[in-house]
């Protein structure tokens, strides 16, 4: 597909847009300032851009307050202790991002003196970060003219030039038009602006399009339904994999955990035993996964969706008089389990057993 500038919209009447409908969030300098030479602090912008990744922005506000807080700068991110921050992180789901963003933060302390690589190059260089987060980082924080592309942004470029190839193989292309439409002076606000937009205007369902800084240049509004962009390759449906989770609670109110295996999928996070997960319809999901002889007594069944597949857990519920030892395990207090790395398929688990476990129940 050849592109000439001629097919390029101008990119003002967006920025114009943004410096008076701008979202305030935590981790930006307000519009404008990049231009003038004030930067949004590197750190915070690769935390919040790690943090949305498959994430909304109004669930990653409270996370990224108490990752600030916690770890001012990201040589404190660097020195916290592994299990701290995959307890932090447990509720975001996607539980590599948290193990990259340690290492992350721990190259950039050790190798980079603390300070993050100010090229789209030098950023990509570093554990955990793609090309989204390289280019997010290099044009908000860096002032770098880096193409960027998210969801939100696909959503506006596709209809903007009514693109009708499908996504995920008409990405390159589209990647090349925001690349065009991206101005020196303002990149950041550019990437930004054009998220808000898709967020705010120019949404999946019903667009406000007669708000809309593009409604004179774009083609799918001229097409009278915006709505029918993008264009998405027909999606699989999820396989289903079955499962049985055992909640042992003992009269003193102590839930039996333990730490799943550092690689795979939840890597390193904390649950409750379960039995292995399997696609047959005949799978474990009874009593006789158990891991030890209980009075267990069925507690419904939790259903859980990942990126590959849907999981449905059996839970079983057993009152266990005391706690013992046991070789891969320990007893945590109930009231304690908002502080564990309990990533949120085992809350909605330990949940239906223990409907008053989580006060705050985000699970
Ligand atoms: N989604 C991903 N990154 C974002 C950002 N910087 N601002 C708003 N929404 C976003």
């Amino acid at each position: 597909m050849t592109i000439t500038t001629l097919d390029t919209p101008s990119a003002k009447p967006l920025l114009d847009w943004y410096d008076r409908h701008h979202r305030d969030l935590p981790w930006r300098v307000s519009p404008g300032m990049a231009a003038r030479g004030v930067r949004a602090d590197p750190y915070r912008v690769w935390l919040s851009e790690v943090m949305l990744q498959q994430t909304t922005v109004q669930a990653v506000k409270p996370y990224f307050e108490k990752f600030l807080q916690r770890w001012p700068e990201v040589t404190d991110l660097a020195a916290a202790e592994n299990d701290e921050v995959m307890a932090a992180w447990a509720g975001l789901g996607y539980y590599a991002r948290a193990r990259n963003l340690k290492k992350c933060a721990e190259a950039v302390a050790k190798e980079h003196r603390g300070m993050f690589p100010d090229t789209e190059e030098g950023l990509k260089s570093l554990p955990g970060i793609g090309d989204y987060t390289a280019a997010a980082v290099a044009a908000i924080a860096f002032n770098r003219q880096a193409a960027v592309m998210d969801g939100n942004v696909e959503r506006v470029i596709s209809r903007l030039y009514a693109i009708e190839a499908p996504l995920p193989g008409a990405k390159p292309a589209m990647k090349e038009k925001v690349a065009l439409m991206t101005p020196s002076g303002r990149p950041g606000d550019f990437a930004q602006a054009m998220m808000d937009l898709g967020a705010t205007i120019c949404t999946p369902k019903r667009p406000a399009c007669s708000l809309c800084p593009f409604r004179d240049a774009c083609q799918a509004l001229k097409s009278s339904d915006p709505e029918f962009f993008p264009v998405k390759a027909a999606k699989k449906e999820k396989p289903v994999r079955r499962g049985a989770a055992f909640v042992a609670v003992t009269g003193e109110g102590e839930i039996l955990l333990r730490r799943r295996a550092e690689s795979g999928l939840l890597g390193g996070m904390t649950e409750v035993p379960t039995s292995a997960w399997t696609a047959r319809l005949d799978g474990e999901t009874s009593v006789t996964a158990a891991p030890f002889d209980a009075a267990w007594q069925a507690s419904g069944t939790i259903t859980h969706v990942f990126t590959h597949f849907e999981l449905r857990l059996s839970i079983w519920r057993a009152a266990i008089s005391g706690p013992f030892d046991t070789n891969d395990g320990w007893w945590e207090p109930v009231t304690n389990l908002e502080a564990q790395a309990l990533p949120t398929v085992m809350k909605k688990a330990i949940a239906a057993a223990i409907p008053l476990a989580f006060k705050t129940s985000r699970a």
